[in-house]
């Protein structure tokens, strides 16, 4: 039986504190060690953890302040990190085939890729450092696990963690904080009766088999959704303004959110900030779509509700139990310096018409040859293999095309959606984005820019399920 919904207290993961820092650097250190949790009452749940939690700790760093994190693997299985949205030099940006090994034992077999025998990245033994310059605006960023093949079951058993961005700019206006700014990280799972997650892998030991079973190809999803690692939880708020930085963190459900009952007036959710960051001006929205990995930076004015409300987060995309997302319950009206002002920041915009080329991505399934997943330009991941070499300063325009829904994400440098099948971008695709929704066959045109750091990078759907079998590639920055 499926938990009570609402009973669960909204958790807020800890702030990771640095073990030390000097006049240009913040050093953390993390160890992801497996632990058990209570997730559903009564039940312990195995998990994957940063510091053995899920969500893992919240990082909070400062733009322009280098941050360096240690990861200490004590998981039975090779892991790699990747700061999602972070504008990271390559060595740190958790290349697919970058492991770091547990400290025990675990070693990688010959042949583990699609296709087998490719070779292994950057190795590192036990731990390894990653240094993130943070030469970035403010934003709201995650950090998850990328381990070639095995993405979808590692970061379903919990690698998953906040990152935040905070700069002058973003300080200086007048939007909540403090208590009021809250991380909602949002995911799906499904449970075995003794509370074990439930992820359909062929290879349970997640040792050198990928994929998940055939009913799974679409992706994974589970019946119970999870706000910071809680069931359905409940936020006790005051009739004020909250600045909620949503995350969706699922495998692969896609979310519509809505607030029942909506604001007597005004818009339910004021978007502040994407994925990259705040935007020009705030929009309005009734609803949010949401795709795995992209963030909603948004204000809620709780002070448009009655005290003793009760207000539902809902998913007009979900059925049944994966309707509902979480719920607050409003308190008394208190006195709110807080306001959203009408001008963010200013976004430099890339010119379409200074494009240097246009490439086009082809998301779909495989058609050619015996690979029945999935594949970008009719090719599956192939960690050697470059598909672009675009140069540092060039403006580009990148086009994806789908036949279903995927996600399709780009490390190094957001971009900006110029184009969605044909028309202006739409309500969701604001702003600075690193992760756009592209749904069944159509075509979205971003326009791209790359700058600071050469080397390989990756382009890949963020439904993990089709990362995992293959709809992933590499370019490298020249
Ligand atoms: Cu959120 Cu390539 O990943
Ligand atoms: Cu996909």
């Amino acid at each position: 039986p499926l938990p009570k919904p609402f009973r669960v207290p909204l958790p807020i993961p800890p702030v990771k504190r640095p073990v030390r820092s000097d006049g240009t650097t913040d050093y953390y250190e993390i160890v992801q060690r497996p632990a058990e949790v209570e997730i559903l009452p009564g039940l312990k749940t195995p998990i994957f953890g940063y510091d053995g939690i899920f969500p893992g700790p919240t990082l909070v760093t400062r733009s322009g302040r280098r941050t360096v994190v240690r990861h200490r693997n004590e998981l039975p299985v090779p892991v790699v990190v990747h700061l999602h949205g972070g504008h990271t030099p390559a060595d740190s940006d958790g290349f697919a085939t970058d492991l770091v090994l547990p400290t025990s034992g675990w070693r990688p077999p010959r042949h583990m890729a699609h296709g087998g025998g490719a070779m292994l990245g950057d190795v590192s033994e036990g731990e390894r450092e990653y240094v993130y310059p943070m030469n970035q605006r403010a934003a709201t960023l995650w950090y998850h696990d990328h381990r070639m093949d095995f993405t979808g079951p590692q970061v379903y058993r919990g690698l998953a963690g906040m990152h935040l961005v905070r700069d002058d700019e973003e300080e200086a206006l007048p939007l909540p904080d403090g208590d009021r700014d809250i991380p909602l990280m949002i995911c799906d799972r499904a449970f075995e009766e003794d509370g074990a997650f439930r992820y359909p892998a062929l290879d349970r030991k997640l040792y050198d088999t990928p994929g998940v079973l055939p009913d799974y190809m679409e992706g994974v999803l589970g019946d119970v959704i999870l706000v910071n690692g809680a069931p359905w939880p409940v936020l006790e708020v005051e009739g004020a303004r909250y600045r909620f930085r949503i995350l969706n963190a699922s495998n692969a459900r896609r979310y519509r959110l809505a607030l029942r009952p909506g604001p007597s007036e005004g818009a339910a959710f004021v978007q502040i900030g994407g994925d990259g960051g705040l935007l020009e001006a705030p929009r309005e929205h009734d609803h949010l779509d949401i795709a795995p990995a992209e963030r909603f930076d948004v204000v809620v004015d709780f002070s448009a509700y009655k005290p003793g409300t009760e207000v539902t987060m809902v998913n007009l995309l979900g059925e049944d139990s994966t309707t509902r997302v979480m719920r607050f319950r409003v308190g008394r009206r208190v006195r709110d310096h807080s306001r959203v002002p009408a001008k963010l920041s200013t976004i430099e915009r890339l010119d379409p018409a200074k494009a240097v080329r246009t490439r086009e991505w082809w998301f779909r399934r495989g058609r050619t040859g015996s690979h029945k997943g999935w594949t970008i330009n009719d090719k599956t991941f192939d960690p050697r293999r470059m598909d672009a070499r675009p140069k540092l300063g060039d403006i580009e325009i990148w086009r994806f095309v789908t036949d279903l829904h995927h996600p399709v994400h780009v490390h190094l440098d957001p971009f900006q959606v110029i184009n969605r099948g044909g028309h202006a971008p739409g309500p969701f695709d604001a702003g600075w984005k690193d992760t756009v929704d592209v749904r069944p066959a159509e075509h979205v045109e971003v326009v791209v820019r790359f700058t600071d750091y050469r080397g390989p990078y990756m382009l890949h759907c963020h439904n993990l399920e089709h990362e995992d079998m293959a709809m992933m590639t590499n370019f490298e920055t020249v």
